[in-house]
């Protein structure tokens, strides 16, 4: 597991997409870090946004994917990291500024809010999308010093 892996984490309301987005991955060729659950019993969302969010701060991943229901409290969650700059994403334009203007190193989706076409639309906007850097540098640097 490395820079280059991808890992990924939702609840139970955000499984179906959460599958969806895992096999899309690997048919890709991408390294996923899968970090559950892998199950419809009803799970806490902030265990699953904090563990995409420490395997990306301990260097086990690279980017990170995370699904609930809403894409709402698992984007919290992993947000309280200073690590991360995780993006809710709704749309592909969405996907594509959160890597150009803000180095978002997590997405993440409500797979009660997005279908799979869409969402693995975004995903691969996500991936494929650099950072412009100059004058979003210096507000993504100020994100890690509040
Ligand atoms: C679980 O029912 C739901 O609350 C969760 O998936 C998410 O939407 C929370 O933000």
């Amino acid at each position: 597991m490395s820079a280059d892996t991808i890992a990924i984490a939702g609840d139970h309301g955000g499984l179906g997409l959460k599958q969806e987005l895992t096999a899309f991955l690997k048919d890709a060729g991408h390294d996923v870090l899968d970090l559950g659950t892998n199950t419809t019993d009803s799970v806490d969302y902030p265990e699953f946004g904090f563990a995409v969010a420490e395997a990306i701060r301990d260097g086990r991943a690279g980017r990170g994917v995370l699904v609930c229901g809403s894409g709402i409290g698992i984007s919290i969650a992993a947000n309280r990291f200073t690590e991360i700059r995780a993006a809710l994403i709704h749309d592909v334009t969405g996907a594509r500024l959160c890597r150009e203007h803000n180095d978002a190193n997590v997405i993440c989706f409500g797979g009660r809010m997005v279908g799979p076409d869409l969402a693995t639309d975004c995903l691969q906007t996500f991936l494929n999308t650099d950072f412009e850097g100059g004058r979003h540098q210096r507000r993504v640097d100020k994100l890690s010093n509040p």
